[in-house]
């Protein structure tokens, strides 16, 4: 077969057909690792993770801070041994090929590490050079993905007078010059204002549907790992405490909430959930300060009228009342413990910022 490839999607194929892996095991997968670790003196900040990526899949790992997300994608990225395990990225063995692995990745990394006295233009020019992207396709290739990052106007401004925004942006488009396979991005939209966000979304979205990229990303954002994910790991103090699509991993949990306010102190509110709680296809209820009452139930629209009779009987005057679907917040709170709360400088997605 002399025809050349000419998708992404075929240039992978053919990667993995020119590096025949003898070990007979699932060279299919795009990424495919076995009982990561990595411990840094007594921190463990990685526990045996196991990971099978299908080419063509966009699978998120979501995790608050200190879960150990940029731990693993360093491992999978060859940037750092693992204390033990293995993995396979593009059929290439990250310790022993990790040549090969590179070549076949992209990275964006959470921390950008750009050099602030170059343009943007003059950067993506360097990072082509240095992935043999053939010279006569540099400026085109170039100019393509500083549109998609909308960078255009700010590509021959020094890097230092771009916001955080920008530059993730423009490391996001470094990642992809050299048209990688299979991209790993850390947090990727994480200090992005919405608009920029949903933009980058879409390109996500685009170039796994048309090139068949796969895509590793670490988020913060349950929102984000719910539109974008095909297959989402939930990642706790280094360990993958749950898996699935996120509509399987939204099956988990009572199909519907139903929150309400009741009016009153603490004991009021208590009152309200110890009757609340015994009610049929009830699963759970609580009280937040913030959200008032939640109600976990099998079934919302059997359970509604009951909250609303159970509160007139117990003499809780109460308002807001409404159902809803349950999240995956909902998910990630019965797998941790723990409510998702983005922190450590990142900005809120849903404040305007100033990317
Ligand atoms: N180079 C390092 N040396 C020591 N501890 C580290 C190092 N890198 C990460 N850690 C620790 O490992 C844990 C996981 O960190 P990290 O993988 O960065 O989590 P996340 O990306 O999910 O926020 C944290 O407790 C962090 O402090
Ligand atoms: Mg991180």
């Amino acid at each position: 077969m002399s025809q050349r490839p000419t998708t992404l999607a075929d240039r992978w194929s053919a990667d993995i057909l020119a590096a025949a892996p003898q070990h007979g095991g699932d060279r299919q997968q795009a990424i495919e690792a076995h009982g990561l670790v990595k411990h840094f003196g007594d921190i463990h900040a990685v526990n045996g993770i196991d990971l099978r990526v299908p080419p063509g899949q966009i699978f998120g790992f979501l995790g608050q801070n200190g879960s150990g997300k940029t731990t693993t994608v360093r491992m999978l990225t060859t940037l750092l041994r693992p204390t033990e395990g293995a993995a396979n990225v593009a059929g290439y063995n990250v310790l022993t090929q990790d040549r090969q692995v590179r070549r076949a990745i992209g990275v964006a990394l959470q921390e950008a590490g750009l050099d602030i006295l170059q343009t943007g233009r003059e950067l993506l020019r360097l990072q082509s050079r240095l992935y043999n992207v053939p010279r006569g396709e540099i400026e085109s290739r170039i100019a393509h993905l500083l549109d998609v990052v909308d960078l255009t106007e700010d590509a021959d401004r020094r890097i230092e007078g771009y916001s955080g925004g920008m530059q993730r942006r423009l490391d996001l488009a470094s990642a992809l010059v050299h048209s990688p396979s299979i991209i790993f991005l850390d947090e990727p939209t994480t200090g992005l204002d919405p608009i920029s966000r949903q933009n980058l979304w879409d390109y996500i979205v685009r170039l796994n549907r048309e090139d068949g990229v796969t895509f590793f990303l670490t988020t913060q954002y349950l929102e984000e790992a719910d539109q974008l994910c095909d297959e989402i790991a939930i990642l706790d103090a280094g360990e993958i405490v749950q898996q699935g699509t996120p509509d399987q991993l939204k099956a988990t949990v009572s199909a519907d909430v139903i929150y309400v306010q009741v009016e009153g102190d603490e004991r009021a509110q208590q009152r309200a959930v110890s009757a609340l709680l015994p009610l049929p296809n009830v699963e759970d209820a609580n009280w937040d300060f913030n959200e008032g009452i939640a109600v976990y139930s099998k079934s919302g629209h059997d359970t509604l009228p009951r909250v609303v009779r159970t509160l007139d009987d117990e003499r809780l005057p109460f308002s807001n009342l409404r159902l809803a679907r349950a999240t995956l917040d909902d998910v990630f709170f019965k797998a941790t413990g723990h409510r998702i709360e983005p922190g450590d400088g990142a900005a809120q997605p849903t404040q305007a910022g100033s990317a």
